[in-house]
C-alpha cells in the first residue's frame, strides 16, 4: 500500500531530524508523570472506540508502537526519513502492523480514513505559519471519518523561555547499536516572533574510536490558544478537552491558564 508523499507548495522550514533521529530515543524518553497521566486520562475513554490510528509526526514511534501493541491498525507519517527508518526498524522486530510513511503533516493523505489521528510533543508547533495551521488541521479532517478524534499537544511560550534557554548536557549509548555518544542542547525564544529554537550537537564514537560530530538546529512556534480553537473550528473541528499545565509536577487544567507550559488537547471532527 502506498502512502502520499505529495508535498506542499509551500517552502518547508521543518527541521529535518536527519541527524539526532538515531540518538532521540535515548536522549528525550522520559515523560514527566503528571502528562503521562492526563494524556491516558484524555485517550483511555475513547480508545475502546477506535480501530485504526493515524500518528502525525511520528519521530521514533513511540505511540505508534503503543497503539500497535493494543492491536489497532497504524499510519506513522513523519517527514524525517531518518525518523521514518527508525519506526520502521522498531516495527519489524515486533512484527507490528504498521504503515510507515514520509509525508508533511500539511498535505498528507491516508488510505480511507482513521477513527483517530494523534500528533504528540510538540509535533505542531513545527509548524512556521499560521497558514499552515489549518491547512494541517484540514488534512487531518480529511483523514478522520465523521466523529472521529484528533489528540495533540503544543508546547507554550513557558517551556521555551525555561527549557530551550538552559544549556543540556547528556551522554549514553545507543541501544542495539552499541553507540556511544554524547551531546549538548542549548537555544533561545524571542517573544516577538513567538519562535523557539534549539541546536543540538551530538559527537558519537565510531567504529575504530574516530568521534563524528553531528549537528541539527530545531525551530518550534508558540501557537495562542485563540488561533488553536479557531482554526480547529475553521476545519470542522469540535473542541472537546484541554488539559493545561503550569507546571512540569503540576496536575493540569481543564481550561487554558495564562502562561502555560504544555496543552493537551481533544477535538473530534463533525458528523457522524
Ligand atoms: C519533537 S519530534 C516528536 C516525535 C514523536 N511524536 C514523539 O512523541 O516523540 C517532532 C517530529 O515532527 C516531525 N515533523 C516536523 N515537521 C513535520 C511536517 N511538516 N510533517 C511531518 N512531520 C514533521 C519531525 O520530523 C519529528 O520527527
Amino acid at each position: 500500500m502506498a502512502l502520499s508523499r505529495k508535498t506542499s507548495k509551500t517552502k518547508r522550514r521543518s527541521p529535518s531530524y536527519e541527524a539526532i533521529g538515531q540518538f532521540y530515543d535515548s536522549l528525550w524518553t522520559e515523560n514527566p508523570r503528571a502528562w503521562t497521566t492526563a494524556r491516558s486520562q484524555m485517550l483511555e475513554p475513547i480508545l475502546s472506540h477506535v480501530r485504526q490510528v493515524c500518528e502525525l509526526g511520528c519521530g521514533t514511534g513511540i505511540s505508534a508502537i503503543e497503539f500497535a501493541r493494543r492491536g489497532l491498525k497504524v499510519f506513522a507519517l513523519d517527514y524525517s526519513r531518518e525518523m521514518c527508518r527508525v519506526t520502521r526498524e522498531k516495527a519489524l522486530a515486533e512484527d507490528l502492523d504498521v504503515q510507515v510513511g514520509r509525508a508533511d503533516m500539511r498535505s498528507f493523505r491516508i488510505p480511507g480514513q482513521v477513527d483517530l489521528v494523534t500528533s504528540e510533543w510538540g509535533v505542531i508547533n513545527h509548524l512556521q505559519r499560521r497558514a499552515d495551521l489549518v491547512q494541517t488541521f484540514r488534512a487531518v479532517a480529511r483523514a478522520l471519518r465523521p466523529g472521529g478524534y484528533f489528540y495533540f499537544d503544543l508546547h507554550q511560550r513557558k517551556l521555551y523561555e525555561g527549557g530551550w534557554t538552559q544549556t543540556l548536557m547528556g551522554d549514553g549509548v545507543i541501544a542495539g547499536a552499541g553507540t556511544e555518544f554524547f551531546a549538548a542542547q542549548h537555544g533561545g525564544y524571542d517573544r516577538t516572533s513567538g519562535k523557539g529554537w534549539t541546536e543540538i550537537t551530538i559527537f558519537a564514537r565510531r567504529p575504530g574510536g574516530l568521534w563524528e560530530r553531528r549537528r541539527e538546529r530545531v525551530e518550534e512556534i508558540h501557537w495562542p490558544h485563540g488561533e488553536i480553537v479557531r482554526d480547529l473550528r475553521r476545519a470542522g473541528f469540535q473542541l472537546l478537552r484541554v488539559s493545561d499545565f503550569t507546571d512540569i509536577n503540576s496536575a493540569p487544567s481543564p481550561k487554558k491558564v495564562h502562561e502555560g507550559l504544555r496543552t493537551m488537547y481533544l477535538a473530534r471532527k463533525k458528523g457522524r
